[in-house]
């Protein structure tokens, strides 16, 4: 088992490039088992979820080979349409093979999946747009079997603006006969990215980024090459880290654009941030203050992804601030965590009031969650003395070399086996 060690106290100054996103990288991934063909991902983060991603290409018949920072993916020869439960329980992103699958073979067999758990994690309305467009999906022993041999573009509402379920209907729309509109689409530049890979693979899609979604189906698609962009959550990590620690570090890459909610958050505790078009800046003397509430929801709002890394970045501010989680449940299980080394912070359903400390003190441990894991490195460079991070698993779904890119800016931070 590994850990990482941090030893608080170090102000951070230097410069890091943002690794590319794992949130767009997988539904990406998916995407390719349309393709039929050879597809280049470059820029793609070496995660242990990518890997998941990669798994399941190669049992489906693909062939996935890493060439320095891209990804090689050939579904040519795609001939299962069955993921085994395994590698579905390993993340939430496997669901998004279904769509893909579906689209490619005309069924699929697959489990719920797993993933970070932030309370109950449905997947009705991912099964609901895929039975709008004509699939038949039945429960068997806990395995989905779906059969949408004749896929119909139709018009899909979800009733929550839920990324996997627009990725999925997007997908299984792209080998539907005829025209999709997703509406209450979710709006994340994830949906973006998502678009601007179908289309390079020759899919017709249109409107990503707002509530409606138009997908014209049934286009022979083919093999593409693609960036991907760097990963806002993975910013917003580094600029809380660099916020609550004091100093200045440039963000090679980071999108300001993509960020407007978290600069805005940071820039109300009192740093600087600066963007030059290439990049995010950020100087912060470390002493930040109390912001107005931060209530977490559907992009362009604040992203829950990053609230507890937020809630970390405000451990020590001036002030109490008032966080309300709106789109899952039960994410707040770094809580206790964080009171480990001294936080104070307060829970009640859905809010979490933070008062900042005076001072916080290093302590074992345990991620929760990928991003809640994140929270306690962010945490930990504050605190006097050393933070263990034990179940760092979790946090190694989502980062690629978060002790790597700390250490580069000065952090005392080590990845212990
Ligand atoms: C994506 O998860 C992200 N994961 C999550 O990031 C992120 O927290 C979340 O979007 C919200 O932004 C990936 O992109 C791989 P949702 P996803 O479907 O697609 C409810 C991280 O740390 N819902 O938009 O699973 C659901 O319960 C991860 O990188 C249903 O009710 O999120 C939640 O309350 C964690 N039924 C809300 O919608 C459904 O069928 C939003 O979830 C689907 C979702």
């Amino acid at each position: 088992m590994s850990v990482i060690l941090v030893e608080g106290g170090r102000r951070l100054s230097g410069a890091v490039t943002v690794q590319g996103a794992k949130n767009s990288v997988l539904p990406i991934l998916a995407a390719t088992v349309l393709s039929g063909g050879v597809c280049c991902v470059k820029g793609c983060p070496d995660l242990s979820d990518v890997d998941t991603a990669a798994q399941i290409i190669r049992h489906l018949g693909g062939e996935v080979r890493r060439e320095g920072a891209a990804l090689v993916v050939d579904t040519r020869c795609i001939s299962r349409c069955e993921i085994p439960e395994e590698l579905m329980r390993r993340m939430r992103s496997s669901v998004m093979f279904l769509g893909a699958i579906l689209g490619r073979c005309g069924e699929a067999v697959c489990s719920h999946p797993g993933g970070c758990e932030l309370g109950p994690r449905p997947i009705d309305l991912h099964l609901h747009a895929l039975r709008t467009l004509g699939a038949e999906i039945r429960e068997e022993n806990g395995r989905l079997l779906c059969r949408g041999g004749a896929l119909r573009g139709a018009e899909i509402f979800l009733h929550i603006p839920s990324v996997g379920a627009t990725e999925n209907a997007m997908l299984a729309a792209c080998a539907a006969e005829g025209t999709t509109i997703i509406s209450n689409a979710a709006r994340e530049p994830e949906i973006v990215e998502l678009q601007d890979f179908l289309r390079a693979m020759g899919a017709c899609v249109q409107g990503a980024g707002s509530a409606t979604v138009v997908v014209e189906g049934r286009k022979k698609l083919h093999g593409c090459v693609h960036r991907v962009r760097p990963d806002r959550i993975v910013a917003a990590t580094y600029l809380c880290a660099a916020a609550a620690s004091g100093g200045c570090i440039y963000l090679r890459r980071a999108d300001y654009r993509q960020m407007a909610a978290v600069l805005c958050v940071l820039r109300q505790s009192g740093c600087d941030i600066r963007s030059d078009g290439c990049g995010i800046r950020i100087k912060s003397d470390g002493c930040l203050r109390a912001v107005p509430p931060v209530r977490t929801s559907p992009y362009p709002g604040f992203p829950t992804d990053d609230q507890a890394i937020m809630m970390a970045a405000l451990l020590r501010s001036r002030g109490s601030t008032v966080f309300v989680e709106n789109l899952f449940s039960d994410r707040y299980r770094h809580v206790p965590q964080l009171r480990k080394l001294g936080a104070q912070i307060r829970t009640e359903g859905q809010t979490a009031i933070v008062t900042g400390a005076e001072k916080l003190h290093g302590a074992a441990v345990q991620a929760t969650d990928l991003r809640g894991g994140a929270a306690l490195v962010v945490a930990g460079l504050q605190a006097e003395g050393v933070t263990q991070v034990d179940r760092i698993e979790h946090i190694e779904r989502g980062y690629a070399d978060i002790v790597g890119d700390l250490s580069g800016l000065g952090a005392r931070i080590y990845r212990e086996e």
